[in-house]
C-alpha cells in the first residue's frame, strides 16, 4: 500500500487525538562559552520538565520581593498547548514586581516571555493589561495577552526579544499592571533569559546607502522568522540558538506564490568561513522559494511577502540566501524591494556567496513611519532584466524581521485588532447548534478530508473550512497556530493558457462529461469581491482559496491557481476530469471551473462548519468524543479506500509528522492525548488504534496493512470502545459485518472480492487467534 497514504493515516491520529507541537530543547549554552541560561516556569514551586524533556526551574528565587505576587494554576488546559510546563502555572502580579538575574555583561541575551491567557482562580486574564521592562527598555506596554492571542487565534503567545549587551551584570525584568484599568494585574507563565552569540553587525539603511547603523547596539523584538519555501523548524532543530522557524506561505501576497524547491542530495551545503552556524540552521538554506520557470510570467509580477509590524520603528530585515542550482555569476540577478523602496537592485547570490551551496545573509534596515494603515512591511523580489541575466528569476531561503528599539528605549506597539473575516465566521458558527451526533459526524468527516488535503495528499479534494487566519500574523509563538494550509502542493496551474473562453469552456465540459459547470471569470470575480484579500480562507502551493458566492446565495470555495506555478493547462484539465468523476459522501465535490484570461479556477463545495482542527482545538466547541473521533477516522479511511479502489487518482506528496512516531516509540503517546477526552478512551481500543497507525508507517511495504485492513481495524477499535466488556470474538464479528456491509454498498467488483477476502481472513483469525495482527502484502 502506498506509503504516503499510510503517513496520512498517522496524520489522522494526530488530528483526532493528539496535540501537535514540538517544543524547544535546551540550547547548548556552554558550546560557545555562553554563560547564562535561565529557563523558568513561573508560579511553579518545584523544578519541572516539559514534554520535550527541557527543564524549567521555579522562578521564586529570582523575585526581589516574592510577597507582591501569587502563583496560580490555569483552570483549563487548551489542547493546543505544547506542554503543561510552563503554561499551566502562572505568576500573577497585582502591583509592580521585579525579577533580578545575574548575567554576563559581555553578551547579548534572548529574553523569551511565555503567556497563556486563561482563568487563574479569580483572575481572568481578559482584565489583565500590563507593561514589561528589562534593562531599562520597555518591551511591552498596555499589553493584553488575551487580545493578542484572540487576534492571532492562538492559545498561547511567545514574545522573543534580543537584549543588547548590558553595562552591568544585573538584568532587571519588571512587570507593572496598567494604571488605566481598575483591578488590572500582570502575569507570566514562562521566562527564558539565555546569552546569545554575536549575530548582528553594521547595517545599511534602505534609501540611504551611505548611512550605516550598528545593529549590535540595539535591543530588538523578533517580528517574524521564516524558513522560506520550507517547513516549520522547532527550537531544538535550530543551530543551537533555540529559535523557531516558520513556513512562509501564509505571508505571501496575492496569487503569485512562485515555486518552492529543495536542494538535491548530491549538492553539499556548508557554512563558509565567513558565516557562522549561529546565523541559521542548514535546513533553512536547503529549501527556497523562487518565482517559477516562465520568464515572461516572472517579468510581470513581484514575489511579495507582507508582514505585520508596528509603525514608527526601524526594522532590521535579514535575508538568507543559498543558491543550490546555479553556479555562475549573472545567471540570476534580481532586485529586492522593501516597502516599495529598492534595498538592492542587483542581487546575485552566486556573486555574493562565492559559489553554489554556500549559505549567506544580507541585512537591510528601514524606518517605517506612521501614516495610518502603514503597519505592514512589504518585501518583494523581481528579476533585474536590465543586466540581462541568463534566467529571469529570484530566490529566497529565509527571512527574519526584527524591530529595533526607538530613541525612548521602547519596543512596545499596540495590541492587534482581531480580523474582520474572523468575526464574520465566528458569527456564522454561532448558528451551529449542537446537532445530533450523526449529523455532526457528517460535517466533521468532510472536515477531516480538508485536513488531509492539508497534508497534500488527496489531490484537489479541498475542503474550505479554515477560517481565515490573518496572513499578517507576526507572532512567533506556536507551531500549531490556527493557520493551516488547506490543500496540497498539486500544481495544476500555469501561465501557458492562450485559449479563448469558448474553447476552454467546451473543453471543460467535454472532459467532465457535463458534470462540471463552466463559470465565467466575471462571475467568479463578482462572487469573490474581485478576489478580495478579505475573502481568503486558505493558501497553499496551488494558490489561494477564497470564500465566494454563486447564483446569488450559494457559498462556494474558489481555488485560484498561482499564475507562476510550474504546470499548465494540461494538468488543470486533468484535475477537472478526475475530480468531476468522483462522487462520494466522504469527499468534497467539485462544482465547476473557470479557464479564462490565463486564470485557472476551480469551484468546490464550501464546508461552513470550520475545520476539524477548530473543533478539536477551540474550547468554544464541546470536545468531540472519542467515539466521534473514531467515526471521523473511519469516514476518512472510507474516502481514501474509495480513492484507492474506486477511482487513487495520482498520488501526491504528504508531509510526515515524524514527531508523533517518536512519541509512540518513547511510549509517551498517552501524554499527548487531548485532555478533554483522555479519560473516556478505552485503553484496549487506544492500543489497537495506535498499533494500526504505526503499522501503516512501516518502512517496508510488506509490513503495511491494506486500506481494507485499516478500515477493518478501525471498525474493530470502535467495537472495543463501544462495548469494552464484551467478548473480543463478538467485537471482531461486528467489525467484519460493518466492513462487509460497506463493501457491498460500493458497486465495484474488485471491491467486493477484496471485501470477501478480508471477511474470510478476519473470520479465520477470529477462530485461530485472539489478537488481530494484520499481515501486510
Ligand atoms: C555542547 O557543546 C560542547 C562544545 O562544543 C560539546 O562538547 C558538548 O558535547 C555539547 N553538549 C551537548 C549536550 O550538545
Ligand atoms: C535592579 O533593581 C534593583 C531593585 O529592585 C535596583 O537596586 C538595581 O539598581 C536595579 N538594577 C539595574 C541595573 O537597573
Ligand atoms: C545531482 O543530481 C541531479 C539529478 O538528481 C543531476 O542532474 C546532477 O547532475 C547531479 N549533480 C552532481 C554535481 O552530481
Ligand atoms: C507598495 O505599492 C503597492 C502598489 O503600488 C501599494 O498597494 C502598497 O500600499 C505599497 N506599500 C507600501 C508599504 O507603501
Ligand atoms: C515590483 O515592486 C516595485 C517596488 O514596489 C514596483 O516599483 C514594481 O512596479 C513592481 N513590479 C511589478 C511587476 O509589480
Ligand atoms: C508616528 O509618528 C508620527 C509623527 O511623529 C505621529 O504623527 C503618529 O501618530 C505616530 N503613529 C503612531 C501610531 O503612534
Ligand atoms: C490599551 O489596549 C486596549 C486594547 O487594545 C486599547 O483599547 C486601549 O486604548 C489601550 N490603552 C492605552 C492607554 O493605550
Ligand atoms: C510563458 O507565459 C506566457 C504568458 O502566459 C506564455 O505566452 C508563454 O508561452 C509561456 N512560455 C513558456 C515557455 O511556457
Amino acid at each position: 500500500m502506498n506509503c504516503k497514504i499510510q503517513k496520512l493515516l498517522w496524520s489522522i491520529i494526530i488530528f483526532s487525538c493528539t496535540i501537535i507541537t514540538v517544543h524547544s530543547q535546551e540550547n547548548n549554552a556552554t558550546s560557545a562559552g555562553f554563560a547564562d541560561s535561565f529557563v523558568l516556569a513561573c508560579g511553579s514551586t518545584a523544578d519541572a520538565t516539559d514534554s520535550n524533556g527541557r527543564k524549567w526551574s521555579s522562578d521564586a528565587k529570582f523575585l526581589t520581593s516574592p510577597d507582591t505576587s501569587v502563583s496560580a494554576t490555569a483552570q483549563s488546559q487548551d489542547p493546543s498547548l505544547p506542554s503543561t510546563v510552563p503554561y499551566m502555572t502562572a505568576r500573577i502580579f497585582k502591583s509592580e514586581a521585579t525579577y533580578k538575574f545575574f548575567v554576563s555583561p559581555k553578551f547579548r541575551h534572548w529574553i523569551r516571555l511565555h503567556f497563556y491567557p486563561s482563568y487563574y482562580g479569580k483572575f481572568d486574564t481578559f482584565h489583565s493589561f500590563f507593561s514589561v521592562t528589562a534593562g531599562g527598555f520597555t518591551l511591552l506596554n498596555n499589553f493584553s495577552a488575551s487580545i493578542t492571542a484572540e487576534a492571532l487565534t492562538q492559545a498561547y503567545i511567545v514574545r522573543e526579544f534580543s537584549m543588547m549587551m548590558l553595562e552591568s551584570g544585573t538584568l532587571n525584568l519588571t512587570f507593572t499592571p496598567s494604571a488605566s484599568y481598575k483591578n488590572s494585574f500582570a502575569f507570566v507563565n514562562g521566562i527564558e533569559i539565555i546569552s546569545m552569540p554575536k549575530i548582528f553587525q553594521s547595517v545599511s539603511m534602505v534609501g540611504f546607502s551611505d548611512q550605516n547603523m550598528d545593529a549590535e547596539t540595539y535591543t530588538m523584538q523578533t517580528m517574524v522568522r521564516l524558513n522560506v519555501g520550507g517547513q516549520y523548524i522547532p527550537a531544538n532543530d535550530d543551530s543551537g540558538l533555540s529559535r523557531t522557524w516558520y513556513d512562509d506561505s501564509p505571508y505571501i501576497y496575492g496569487a503569485g506564490f512562485g515555486v518552492t524547491s529543495q536542494a538535491d542530495k548530491n549538492v553539499t551545503i556548508a557554512y563558509p568561513s565567513t558565516e557562522s552556524k549561529d546565523i541559521a540552521p542548514l535546513d533553512v538554506y536547503r529549501t527556497s522559494r523562487s518565482m517559477g520557470p516562465n520568464a515572461t510570467v516572472n517579468q510581470n509580477y513581484n514575489l511579495t511577502w507582507i508582514l505585520q509590524i508596528d509603525v514608527n520603528f526601524t526594522y532590521l530585515v535579514r535575508f538568507h540566501f543559498c543558491d543550490y542550482i546555479f553556479e555562475k555569476v549573472n545567471q540570476m540577478v534580481f532586485s529586492i524591494f522593501i516597502n516599495n523602496q529598492t534595498a538592492v537592485s542587483e542581487a546575485d547570490v552566486i556573486a555574493w556567496s562565492g559559489g553554489k551551496g554556500v549559505p549567506m545573509h544580507k541585512d537591510y534596515a528601514i524606518y517605517v513611519n506612521g501614516r495610518t494603515g502603514d503597519d505592514q512591511l512589504w518585501v518583494a523580489l523581481h528579476p533585474n532584466v536590465e543586466v540581462k541575466p541568463e534566467y529571469y528569476n529570484a530566490i529566497l531561503n529565509g527571512l527574519e524581521v526584527f524591530k529595533l528599539n526607538d530613541p525612548k528605549r521602547n519596543l512596545a506597539g499596540p495590541n492587534p485588532e482581531p480580523s474582520s473575516m474572523k468575526a464574520e465566521l465566528e458569527s456564522e458558527r454561532g448558528s451551529f447548534t449542537s446537532p445530533s451526533k450523526s449529523s455532526k459526524n457528517g460535517v466533521i468527516i468532510g472536515s477531516v478530508l480538508g485536513s488531509l488535503a492539508g497534508f497534500g495528499l488527496v489531490v484537489g479534494l479541498i475542503v474550505f473550512l479554515n477560517h481565515r487566519m490573518r496572513r499578517d500574523k507576526t507572532d512567533v509563538s506556536s507551531s500549531s497556530g490556527a493557520w493551516l494550509p488547506i490543500y496540497g502542493s498539486t500544481r495544476s496551474s500555469g501561465g501557458t493558457n492562450t485559449t479563448t473562453k469558448t474553447s476552454a469552456s467546451s473543453r471543460i465540459s467535454n472532459l467532465a462529461g457535463g458534470l462540471c459547470r463552466h463559470f465565467s471569470l466575471a462571475e467568479i470575480r463578482h462572487g469573490t469581491n474581485g478576489f478580495s484579500e478579505s475573502r481568503v480562507i486558505g493558501v497553499g502551493g496551488f494558490g489561494k482559496v477564497y470564500k465566494g458566492l454563486i447564483d446569488g446565495n450559494t457559498t462556494v470555495a474558489v481555488k485560484r491557481a498561482n499564475p507562476s506555478s510550474e504546470q499548465g493547462i494540461h494538468e488543470f484539465l486533468n484535475e477537472i476530469e478526475l475530480l468531476s468523476k468522483l462522487r462520494h459522501r466522504h469527499l468534497v465535490s467539485l462544482i465547476g471551473a473557470c479557464e479564462e484570461h490565463n486564470e485557472m479556477i476551480l469551484v468546490y463545495d464550501y464546508m461552513g462548519n470550520g475545520t476539524l482542527r477548530e473543533h478539536l482545538y477551540k474550547n468554544a466547541n464541546a470536545p468531540i468524543s472519542w467515539e466521534q473521533r473514531l467515526g471521523i477516522c473511519i469516514g476518512a479511511a472510507r474516502g481514501i479506500h474509495y480513492l484507492h479502489t474506486g477511482a487513487n487518482l495520482p498520488k501526491d506528496q504528504v508531509s510526515l509528522a515524524d514527531w508523533a512516531m517518536l512519541n509512540h516509540r518513547r511510549g509517551t503517546l498517552g501524554e499527548i492525548l487531548d485532555p478533554n477526552i483522555k479519560g473516556e478512551i478505552n485503553a484496549e481500543c487506544l492500543k489497537h488504534f495506535s498499533e494500526t497507525a504505526v503499522k501503516c508507517l512501516s518502512d517496508h511495504g510488506t509490513d503495511r496493512p491494506t486500506m481494507g485492513e485499516v478500515l477493518w481495524n478501525l471498525e474493530y477499535c470502535l467495537q472495543l470502545q463501544t462495548n469494552p466488556d464484551g467478548p473480543k470474538m463478538v467485537a471482531k464479528q461486528k467489525a467484519n459485518d460493518a466492513y462487509a456491509n460497506y463493501a457491498t454498498l460500493l458497486s465495484i467488483e474488485e471491491e467486493k472480492d477484496e471485501a470477501r477476502q478480508e471477511f474470510e481472513k478476519h473470520s479465520a483469525k477470529t477462530v485461530f487467534s485472539e489478537t488481530v495482527n494484520p499481515q501486510g502484502r
